[in-house]
């Protein structure tokens, strides 16, 4: 299936922002697009008050004439709703509907994103907006998806103000019915912190010490169902009067990992896309980093590719300094999405503007123009290059990645991590990435999913540091090594039940079952501290590395292959000679426990053996920095076709030995196959059509 099943090609474009240019520079925007290639933007993001300049008046003249302008040249539309940053009328009519901090300060208006997630009022005039816009785009020809709001809780995740709160009590009622079940679920017998009514509970803001990691748990789960709450109030009314047009919403990636839940708003929507920024100046941690987030987001609509909705061509604007991407390290970055999954590479903005907030923020049409001083704009060649490399390309579309790997993620979990008072600080992002970085570089295609997703037809299950499981996530994991698969546990596993509450006993009992261990004690060491462990098996994985926790278990079925063996400083902490890795047979399948933190190189190690184990291989063995992926079309008409993707993330040209791929045609120019190698130069990307496999 396709992204946007009425673009059935790769989508290539970006944000058009109009309203701030005059008419004129309308017309050559359109011509220039398509002379560029683009066949997609996505219009009116932030144009509230240009289309509604007072509460009982729209205006629709001047995006009508952009909607014709663009589909006169081939260019189809992603609508905004316009959602995403409140008019000044609106704000001055409901003042109450601003943001408040923690800390009590109110926002003002004058930048964007200003309104409280939950404010009635806000919702209100939204509803109004959306179904204004989508009554009158129903029937346009270039509309073929909605852009529902903009990059949901980037700048505003939650709110204090007094109406946030009261329905942040109806919430808990809803949920618990009566406050002595909030006060059971949230411990409140400790720190004498009972409530004798719903009425007596405020919002976690700040407190002397730590606040009480249950509420604010359920503060975080709450603030996060507004989000989906906003899609779903929007997806209702573009479903209704536009049933065949499809929904999307751009996530920020990474980002507003902790701040949203992506999987309950994916269901809400009909593709995923997803902003990509990451930092030049961070090298290959940073590409490998922008992978695992294309992972993350190909992973949200599984068997449907999405759309990398932003990036910039060059330079951002919002960093302590923001040195600008090359236009090589754009178009291999452009080529990562479509490696990873993506039917589209969009930018943001489609010109770079004149003034106003964003005004140093690179474009695809750069403010300079598109020649000077003799010589083209090296952004203009870059933007005209990917337009017709998307072009070359456009056989991939629709075809998806299939992954025999899946790394655990879930947010609630991730929420409660990120509180305080553990016993040291637990990165989960950290954790997840880190975990992620052997498969990368192994050029193993790995999907992210939920512990209660289906898990059918992965091989190897990895959870980093996933500390609440509910029952049901347990039964599926259990389920998983029973039907055969390879589960590996690292520490913080599964210690805790939904609401923050530790399993006695270590882990769940029926875990402790399966992986043949029961944890004992949580061991977190200073971060100068460096553990060894030493193998005790023929298959030795080699000398082995810990850092900053550790976890004291006792094996009781499962088989021990490594065990605690000192380091540098840490005398008395009673793991030595302890297990530090183990495997265990349950069902038809393998239970791996990590008890440590390993480091990289021993993580390196320890992810190679369990691939073997498993049974898994990469898709090609690359040179450092070399991404390779496969991605199989399943469209009843290409079935079978696949295609090989090489990205060189690297300064140095590479030599590529094909192995058993045989290539029938190359779809990137200049096409650079001589016999079953592959000369790929700095930033060199190649996608190659792969001949039908051999029975
Ligand atoms: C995104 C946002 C865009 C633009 C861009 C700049 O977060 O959606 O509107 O601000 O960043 O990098």
């Amino acid at each position: 299936m396709h992204a946007l099943p009425t673009l059935p090609t790769l989508a290539y474009g970006g944000d058009y922002n109009p309203e701030q240019w005059p008419a004129e520079v309308w017309r050559e925007d359109a011509r220039l697009m398509r002379e560029a290639g683009v066949n997609l933007v996505s219009l009116g993001i932030f144009s509230w008050a240009k289309l509604q300049p007072s509460a009982d008046r729209f205006d629709f003249d001047w995006l009508d004439e952009v909607m014709g302008l663009l589909h006169d040249q081939g260019v189809a539309v992603n609508l905004a709703t316009a959602t995403a940053s409140p008019p000044a009328w609106l704000v001055r009519a409901h003042p109450e509907m601003m943001p408040v901090t923690a800390e009590g300060a109110v926002l003002g208006h004058g930048s964007r994103q200003h309104y409280a997630p939950w404010s009635q009022a806000y919702r209100k005039h939204a509803r109004v907006l959306v179904r204004a816009v989508a009554q009158r785009y129903a029937t346009h020809p270039a509309l073929v998806s909605w852009h529902i709001n903009n990059e949901l809780a980037c700048h505003v995740h939650e709110s204090f103000d007094p109406e946030t709160i009261d329905l942040w009590r109806q919430w808990l009622e809803q949920r618990y019915a009566d406050v002595a079940t909030v006060n059971r679920t949230w411990n409140t017998a400790f720190w004498s912190q009972a409530y004798g009514s719903l009425d007596e509970i405020g919002a976690p803001r700040l407190g002397p010490t730590f606040l009480n990691p249950g509420m604010c748990l359920d503060w975080r789960r709450f603030c996060a169902e507004a989000f989906v709450d906003l899609v779903r109030m929007e997806a209702a009314i573009l479903r209704e009067v536009t049933p065949d047009i499809p929904l999307n919403t751009n996530f920020v990636g990474w980002h507003d990992l902790p701040l949203i839940n992506h999987r309950a708003i994916a269901a809400e929507i009909d593709y995923i896309s997803w902003d990509s920024y990451p930092d030049p100046a961070g090298g290959l941690e940073q590409i490998q980093a922008n992978a695992l987030c294309h992972d993350f987001m190909r992973s949200l609509k599984p068997g449907r590719p999405f759309i990398l909705m932003e990036q910039g061509t060059g330079a951002v604007n919002w960093r302590a300094f923001n040195q600008p991407r090359s236009p090589g390290m754009t178009r291999a970055l452009s080529h990562q999405a479509l490696a990873r999954g993506a039917d589209g590479v969009m930018f943001f903005q489609w010109r770079q503007s004149r003034s106003g907030a964003e005004q140093f923020h690179s474009g695809m049409l750069p403010i300079q123009g598109r020649t000077l001083a003799g010589h083209e704009h090296r952004i203009w060649t870059l933007t005209k290059q990917l337009g017709d490399d998307l072009t070359r390309a456009k056989a991939v579309a629709g075809s998806t990645i299939h992954a025999d790997v899946a790394l655990l993620v879930d947010y609630e979990s991730m929420w409660a991590t990120s509180h305080g008072g553990k016993p040291t600080r637990v990165d989960v992002m950290n954790e997840v990435t880190r975990h992620h970085r052997p498969l990368w570089e192994r050029n193993v295609a790995v999907d992210l999913r939920h512990p209660e997703d289906d898990l059918t037809g992965y091989r190897l299950v990895i959870a980093p540091a996933v500390q609440l499981l509910s029952d049901n996530a347990i039964d599926n994991l259990h389920a998983f090594v029973d039907r055969g698969g390879h589960l590996a546990f690292t520490p913080f596993t599964g210690i805790g039940d939904t609401t923050t509450c530790l399993r006695e006993g270590g882990l769940p009992g029926r875990l402790t079952d399966v992986f043949g261990v029961a944890v004992e004690e949580w061991i977190a060491v200073a971060p100068t501290h460096r553990g060894r462990v030493k193998s005790e098996t023929d298959a030795d994985p080699g000398p082995l590395a810990w850092t900053h926790f550790a976890e004291l278990i006792h094996a009781t079925t499962a088989r021990v292959l490594a065990r605690f063996d000192g380091g540098n400083e840490l005398t008395d902490s009673g793991l030595d000679g302890r297990p530090a890795l183990t495997q265990n047979a349950h069902g038809r399948g393998q239970a791996w426990y990590l008890a440590a933190q390993f480091d990289r190189p021993s993580l390196d190690q320890i992810i190679a053996h369990l691939l073997d184990a498993a049974d898994v291989r990469g898709v090609l063995d690359t040179p450092q920095g070399v991404e390779a992926s496969l991605r199989q079309a399943e469209d009843s008409t290409t079935v079978g076709l696949r295609y090989l993707h090489l990205i060189n993330h690297q300064a140095d040209p590479v030599t590529i030995d094909l192995k058993h791929y045989r290539g029938e045609e190359c779809l990137t120019d200049p096409p650079m196959m001589a016999g079953h190698t592959l000369e790929l130069p700095p930033l060199g990307v190649a996608i190659i059509q792969l001949d039908p496999p051999v029975d």
